[in-house]
């Protein structure tokens, strides 16, 4: 997907081989020259636990080259550019020191508030100064802004890049994005955000995501569905008698009671994350594998999805949770959850979806499983 410049097809409706190629190096100019990417909530869980992370093995596969790419740690905390890179290198595996040292030279960190003008010029002057450096082209930037943020924040954050931090009109390029979930506490919060954000931003320039999509296990199964001959004819009802979607872990929360007090297991877990894999297990074949293309038959099969009956939800708060100082001592927030689903249509009317999430339990996993019906005159029964 790319954002930034506008491209109108001829008003023949038949692109003339010359626009193809202009359109060609507009993509190719809207993806090249600077990126700065900037990590808001800098100080943060998120950010060092997973969004560094994530940036490091970029790095470390070539995608982010020292000179093309800086990255920018932006929070109210008072810390200098050394101090977030000592906070995050514990959080850096598997490199040498040199190579680590060179990806935490790449980052710089700004502090200012959330809700103010002056922290955002300052980081804007500390992008802009680095796009023109080194071997950039001048004139051409993208920037990607991250929210490693409570929601709370997302609103005027979002005001002060739109009003302060924007890749520059007289530059090629473009601005994204991207928000982390939870989105929203409610659908009324979540409409409310949609709209506060859209307001500021068109649809292109925003990523919501899920950042269980990424994981290699989600990621393949696509491919297991759509791409196995083995399994196309078996994946439904006739073959598959129930499928559960499991997460465990094995630690409560962790330090981070407050915030998930106020979520619980299913916001935090359920309605997102094993939504999602649901998703992926019980939809149709997309008509390619364009995001648009897989959200439609995502939103298909979503709507296909029963009333919950609430005879096949279990809820459950583990022993010590109100131990957490940060935790109120009345909370009956659900640290663990199980819900059946139902989906009605051709493909899984009668089969049992059970989607269970929990925390502080006995081990650590997360899995897809796929129960299918016995076998018909089964000879090996009677061995047990
Ligand atoms: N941690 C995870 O593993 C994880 C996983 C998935 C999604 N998320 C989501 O990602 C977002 C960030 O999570 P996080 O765990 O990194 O949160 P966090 O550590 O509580 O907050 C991130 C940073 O935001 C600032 N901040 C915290 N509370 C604030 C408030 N009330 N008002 C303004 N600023 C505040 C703090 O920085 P300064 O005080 O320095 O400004 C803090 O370092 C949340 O929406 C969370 O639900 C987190």
């Amino acid at each position: 997907m790319s954002g930034g410049s506008d491209v109108s097809s001829p008003s023949s409706g038949r692109i003339s081989t010359s626009s193809l190629s202009d359109l060609k190096d507009l993509e190719l100019s809207s993806e090249s020259g600077c990126l700065s990417i900037v990590v808001l909530g800098a100080s943060g869980d998120l950010a060092k636990k997973k969004t560094f992370p994530a940036l490091f093995n970029l790095f470390q596969q070539g995608f982010i080259q020292s000179g093309e790419v800086h990255i920018f740690g932006y929070a109210r905390s008072d810390i200098s550019d050394e101090g977030l890179r000592e906070r995050i290198r514990g959080y850096l595996k598997g490199a040498s020191d040199e190579h680590l040292s060179q990806f935490l030279q790449l980052i710089k960190y700004v502090s200012g508030s959330y809700d103010n003008g002056a922290g955002f010029e300052l980081l804007n002057k500390t992008i802009s100064e680095n796009e023109t450096s080194e071997n950039n082209q001048p004139g051409n930037s993208r920037r990607l802004f991250y929210l490693a943020l409570p929601p709370s924040v997302y609103p005027s954050v979002c005001k002060m890049i739109r009003s302060y931090c924007m890749t520059p009109s007289s530059h090629t390029g473009w601005t994204r994005v991207i928000v982390e979930k939870p989105f929203g506490k409610d659908l009324d919060s979540a409409e409310e955000l949609s709209a506060q954000l859209g307001e500021l931003f068109d649809e292109e320039q925003l990523y919501r995501i899920d950042h269980y999509l990424g994981k290699e296990l989600v990621q393949n199964l696509l491919v297991l569905r759509f791409a196995n001959r083995f399994f196309l004819p078996l994946w439904n009802r006739d073959n598959i008698d129930n499928v559960q979607i499991v997460f465990r872990e094995d630690f409560g929360t962790d330090g981070r009671g407050g915030y998930f007090d106020q979520y619980g297991i299913i916001r935090d877990i359920i309605q997102n994350h094993l939504l999602q894999v649901f998703c992926l297990v019980a939809m149709e074949k997309p008509v390619s594998l364009s995001p648009e293309h897989i959200r439609d038959e995502k939103v298909k099969v979503l709507q296909s999805v029963s009333c919950i009956n609430h005879d096949e939800v279990v809820l459950g708060q583990y022993d010590g949770y109100k131990d957490d100082p940060t935790v109120p001592n009345e909370s009956n927030t659900p640290t663990f959850a199980s819900v059946v689903l139902r989906v009605h249509n051709e493909r899984w009317d009668g089969v049992p979806f059970v989607l269970k999430a929990g925390k502080a339990l006995s081990s650590k996993k997360a899995e897809i499983r796929v129960q299918f019906k016995d076998a018909p005159g089964d000879i090996f029964r009677c061995m047990y």
